[in-house]
C-alpha cells in the first residue's frame, strides 16, 4: 500500500509541490460513503487515509496552486482497489459495437476521436493508479449521444450507456452509475465539476490540446457544418478559440501535465494574436480543402 501514498499521489503533483497545511486539532475533512474512504488530518501534520477500513498514515501533498482541494478525495476513491473490481469487458464488443457508432459523427467526433479519448484515458489511469478498466468504458462511450443530440449529447450518452443491455447483463448498478455519471460530467462547458476522479480523466482526456489538432477539429466541423466562405470559417474558428481555449476560455483543466501546460500556452498565444492566428489558420485549411 506503501506505494499509493508515495508514487501515485506525488507522481501527478510534480509540476507543483506543496505540503497540506496544518490543522490545529484532528478532524476528518472528507468522508467517501461511497468508496469507505476518509481523510483524517492530525495535530502533528500527519495525515491519514482510511481506504475500505484500512488506514495508511503519511504525509500526503497537494498541489497548492493547480489543483483545487475537491479533487484530492476523488483520486483517493479511485484508489479504492476492490470496490472498483470489475469483469472485464470484452473489447470486440467495443471495436464492432460502439465504436462503429463514431463513424456517422461530423469530422471531429470520428472514429480516431473516440480512440484518442481512450489511449489518454488508458494513460491516464496507469500514471494515476486507477481502474483502467472503467476509464475504458467511460472514454469508449463518452460522446455515443451525438446519435440523438449534439447539445444535450453527454446526457444522452449515459442514457444509452445505461440502456445497453451487453452493459446491464455485464456489471452492478453501482458500477453503472459510476461510469453514467462520468460519461455526463465530461462535457466541456459543464459547469459543474465531475463527480468521480473517472469524470476527471475523461474530460481532460477529451481535451485534445495539442494547437493543429484543436484547429483541425474545428475546421472539419466548421466545413461539415456551414458551407460558408474562408472567411467566415476563419472568423468562426477564431471565435470558438477565443471562447473555449483563451486564458478566460470555458474550457476546464482539473489534471495539468507538462505537456499540457505547454499546449495551453500556445493556445493562449493565438487567441491573442488574431494576425498569428490567422496564418496558423490559413495553413491548416488549405491542407484540408485541398
Ligand atoms: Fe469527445
Amino acid at each position: 500500500m506503501e506505494e499509493y501514498r508515495n508514487k501515485r499521489l506525488y507522481k501527478i503533483y510534480e509540476n507543483k509541490v506543496s505540503q497540506i497545511e496544518t490543522l490545529p486539532e484532528s478532524r476528518t475533512i472528507f468522508k467517501s460513503e461511497r468508496a469507505q474512504t476518509e481523510i483524517l488530518y492530525s495535530e502533528s501534520g500527519d495525515t491519514t487515509l482510511i481506504i475500505a477500513g484500512e488506514e495508511y498514515k503519511g504525509s500526503f501533498y497537494l498541489a497548492s496552486e493547480l489543483l483545487e482541494e475537491w479533487i484530492l478525495p476523488l483520486l483517493v476513491e479511485g484508489y479504492s482497489p476492490s470496490l472498483w473490481n470489475l469483469s472485464p469487458i470484452d473489447s470486440s464488443y467495443i471495436n464492432e459495437r460502439i465504436l462503429p457508432m463514431y463513424d456517422n459523427f461530423d469530422g471531429a467526433h470520428q472514429r480516431d476521436h473516440a480512440i484518442s479519448v481512450i489511449d489518454a484515458s488508458l494513460a491516464a489511469a496507469k500514471d494515476l493508479g486507477v481502474n483502467p478498466e472503467i476509464c475504458y468504458i467511460v472514454a469508449a462511450f463518452h460522446d455515443i449521444g451525438l446519435t440523438i443530440s449534439r447539445e444535450f449529447h453527454h446526457t444522452e450518452s449515459a442514457r444509452l450507456f445505461r440502456e445497453n443491455e451487453y452493459i446491464k447483463s455485464l456489471l452492478s448498478d453501482q458500477i453503472i452509475n459510476l461510469i453514467a455519471q462520468a460519461i455526463e460530467d465530461h462535457r466541456a462547458s459543464s459547469k459543474n465539476l465531475p463527480r468521480s476522479i473517472f469524470g476527471i480523466i475523461v474530460a481532460d482526456s477529451d481535451r485534445l490540446l495539442e494547437p493543429r489538432t484543436v484547429v483541425s477539429r474545428t475546421i472539419k466541423f466548421g466545413i461539415a457544418r456551414y458551407s460558408s466562405s474562408f472567411d467566415m470559417q476563419l472568423e468562426r474558428c477564431y471565435d470558438h478559440i477565443s471562447k473555449k481555449y483563451s486564458r478566460e476560455g470555458y474550457l476546464k483543466y482539473y489534471l495539468p501535465t507538462i505537456q499540457d501546460i505547454n499546449n495551453r500556452e500556445k493556445l493562449y498565444k493565438l487567441a491573442e494574436d488574431k494576425k498569428a492566428f490567422s496564418k496558423f489558420f490559413d495553413e491548416i485549411y488549405q491542407e484540408i480543402v485541398k
